[in-house]
């Protein structure tokens, strides 16, 4: 496509106080000799103060930055957020018309845009208030069809849709962006198929589409007295302190948001750490608990493992019974099993079911060498 400077220039430009300072703030953030390389965000910014980009801003900026006219003309016909001619004073309107919009609908949407505003694009409707063009993929295709309007998206179109939106912003309203057709992001049209349990705590809209609500203005233009100065490596001048206290109020009211976000992330997790927990075994009343040791014997605990059934974690159970010998378990009778099978957590009924007892008189009468002859051949 062709972009060509428009036929009817101003005859000059120049930036606002507010707009100037901001600007050589960003000029600021380079070294010497590359102030070229704040080209884009000027060129951005002039064309938010005049609404679309002149030759006379784009000249005035390349001279800013010491740069060659072509230069900055380069760059700014590059570009297609750059608007070369006079765009609608509420709102330009980019129809995405790449493969996922076109097949859900963008020709409808762009039937719209022929019928409200202009037949061709790149023209002012009759009240000069908007403007349109079709665009290629923004990377909303999952919510195709979508146009971005402003600076926001409005997705899951339809040409109803459109023709409601443009109709509220002609009345001055900014309607909510994001999706239009009640879903929150870009889930599945029937709800969610995963990560459910967060749906409960999230906010009312899905990120960008909250963070547009509370600015509160999706098509206004930066003019430069809004956003205070992000240039903290400069000094501060009256104009930086003042921006400085506004920026302090911003973040207090962001770091309100984070707290309260993460009051609700906290909420979650317990409650899914709760829904987590293992059930508390009640351990069982019956039977009649074993005699204890309070340690091993002289010589140490025998080697409890020996006995088919016990592992390091079975036999880590037993030593915090009190059992640690052999002749410990051999003398239990069903009393003291029925309560070991109980209480062993997470092993329940192992000594029944692996008749500890049994193996551990066999142990005791003919010692553990044969004994573990006669496991290899389950002989006892
Ligand atoms: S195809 Fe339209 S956003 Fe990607």
């Amino acid at each position: 496509m062709l972009r060509r400077l428009h036929k009817e220039q101003p005859a000059s430009f120049e930036f606002t106080p507010a707009n100037l300072a901001w600007a050589k703030g960003q000029i600021s953030k380079y070294p010497e000799g590359r102030q070229a390389s704040a080209v884009i965000p000027l060129l951005w910014r002039a064309q938010e103060q005049h609404g679309w980009l002149t030759r006379p801003a784009i000249e005035y900026v390349a001279d800013m930055l010491g740069m060659a006219y072509i230069r900055a003309l380069e760059v700014a016909t590059f570009y297609f957020m750059f608007q070369l001619q006079p765009v609608g004073s509420v709102a330009h309107i980019q129809i995405c018309g790449t493969t996922s919009c076109m097949i859900c609908g963008a020709e409808e949407l762009i039937a719209v845009c022929q019928e409200l505003i202009s037949k061709a694009p790149h023209a002012l409707s009759a009240d000069g208030k908007f403007s349109w063009e079709e665009v290629e993929c923004m990377g909303a295709c999952a919510n195709a069809p979508m146009a971005q309007i402003g600076k926001d998206y409005y997705e899951d179109l339809t040409a109803e849709k459109l023709r409601e939106l443009i109709g509220r912003f002609s009345q001055g309203e900014v309607p909510v962006p994001g999706p239009q057709n009640g879903r929150y992001a870009a889930e599945p049209l029937t709800g969610l198929t995963s990560l459910q349990e967060f749906e409960s705590g999230r906010l009312q809209y899905n990120a960008s589409a909250q963070l547009a609500v509370d600015i509160g203005d999706s098509v206004k233009r930066i003019d430069g007295t809004e956003v205070p100065l992000r240039t903290p490596w400069i000094a501060g001048g009256a104009a930086a302190g003042a921006a400085v206290a506004e920026r302090a109020e911003t973040a207090e009211d962001r770091a309100a948001r984070k707290a309260a976000n993460a009051e609700k992330k906290a909420a979650r997790a317990e409650k899914q750490a709760a829904k987590e927990a293992p059930v508390a075994e009640a351990a069982p009343e019956g039977g009649m608990k074993p005699a204890a040791l309070t340690a091993a014997r002289d010589g140490g605990a025998d080697k409890l493992q020996t006995i088919e059934g016990i592992g390091p974690a079975l036999e880590k159970l037993c030593h915090e019974l009190g059992i640690y010998h052999f002749d410990q378990i051999a003398a239990w009778g069903p009393a003291e099993v029925e309560w070991m099978d109980g209480n062993l957590k997470g092993f329940r009924g192992r000594v029944t079911r692996d008749k500890w007892v049994a193996q551990a008189k066999l142990i005791l009468e003919v010692g553990v060498e044969e004994f573990l002859r006669r496991a290899k051949s389950n002989d006892y």
